[in-house]
Parts: C-alpha cells; structure tokens; sequence
C-alpha cells in the first residue's frame, strides 16, 4: 500500500448499524474535509489513468448519484475530461435513457439524459464504492444505450467479499479494498 493510499484509509470512520441494524458504514467524507488528502484522492485516480490509457483520451468521467458526485467534477477537471451525472428518476430534464436496478431492499431507477455523451467516446464510471455491483451494473447498461465506451470503472473502496466486479464486463479499479466479511456489508 502505497503511503498515499494509507493516509486515506487511516481518516475512514465506521458507523456500527447505519443505516440499518446489522450494516457497519464505512464513510470516506473525512478525506473532503483535508484538502491534501481530497488533492491525493484525484491524483491517485488521475495517476493511474495517466498510466493506464497514455495514448487515450478520456473524455467523459461518469459520475453516479449521490457520492460519485463529491469527487467525479474534480477528477473530471484534474483530467480534462467532461463530468456527466446518472442521476434517480425525475432528477434530470429532458428525455433520458433509464434502467431499473436492484438494491439491497427493493429496486430503483437511474437516467442520464439523451445526448449528454456522444456515440462512441470514451468514459470512466466513477463511485464511492462497489459492494453487490448492481448499481455500477445499472450505470453500464446505460452506457450501452448511449453507445458509448465505458474504459473502466473506479472505485474509491471494494467490497472484495461480494464480487461485485465481476458483474461488470470492463477493467474494475479500486483505490482501497475491504476483505472481510466482517467490516462491512452494502456501505
Ligand atoms: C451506495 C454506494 C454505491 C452503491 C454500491 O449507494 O454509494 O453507489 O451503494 O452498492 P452495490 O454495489 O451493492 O450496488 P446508495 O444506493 O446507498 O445511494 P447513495 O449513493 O445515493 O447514498
Ligand atoms: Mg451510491
């Protein structure tokens, strides 16, 4: 672990039973209050896609609601990319693609308005975190009806013990990565 990576999860708290009984969350907000470690958080991103796709240009980050959105505009700008949201149903105007995805109790509806990526660019989903994977699985299936190219998906934590990743049909990378069952189940 690089000692970048060390100081992000050393500021990580945990909330026994939020937000239900039985669920230990793990909340990256403390990393936005330090403007160093919020600067280390995009460059650890931005670092690897520079490594990652030298001859390539990203030029879409694809945030999803709600907690991509703290850190995809930045990262987005860090990489001079365009930031495009997928946002819940009836949060975005105009005509848009939706998908209905499976949470941990019940379902829900992501969008993203038509038009808002040009057919066949290149993107990089962007969240908080991966747990079961529906909802990275939801925002692909858009992208698929966008017709555009989805390079990667990252993460700023996984949950390695749901395998969420391997729902997904592109390069998973996460910053930080949780192994036991014990730490922590959707959050
Ligand atoms: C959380 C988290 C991820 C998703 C991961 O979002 O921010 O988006 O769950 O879970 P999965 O891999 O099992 O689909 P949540 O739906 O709680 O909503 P929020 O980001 O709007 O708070
Ligand atoms: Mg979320």
């Amino acid at each position: 672990m690089t000692s970048n990576i060390a100081d992000l999860k050393s500021v990580l708290h945990k909330y026994p039973n939020f937000p239900v009984k039985g669920v230990l969350f793990e909340d990256f907000l403390p990393i936005f209050r330090d403007h160093r470690l919020f600067k280390k958080l995009i460059n650890c991103f931005k670092n690897h896609s520079d490594e990652q796709f030298k001859d390539i240009k990203i030029d879409y980050i694809v945030g999803i609601e709600a907690r991509g959105f703290l850190f995809g505009p930045s990262l987005a700008l860090a990489m001079n990319s365009g930031f495009v949201p997928i946002r819940k149903q009836g949060k975005l105007p105009g005509e848009c693609f939706a998908v209905e995805y499976e949470k941990e109790y019940g379902t829900d509806i992501f969008e993203i308005q038509k038009g808002s990526i040009p057919i066949g660019a290149n993107v990089i989903i962007l969240d908080d975190i991966i747990a079961t994977g529906g909802t990275a699985l939801a925002a692909f299936k858009l992208m698929e009806e966008m017709k555009v190219t989805v390079l990667e998906f990252d993460f700023v934590m996984e949950l390695d013990f749901l395998k969420g990743r391997k729902q997904l049909d592109a390069p998973v990378f996460t910053l930080l990565k949780e192994q036991e069952q014990a730490l922590a189940t959707k959050n």
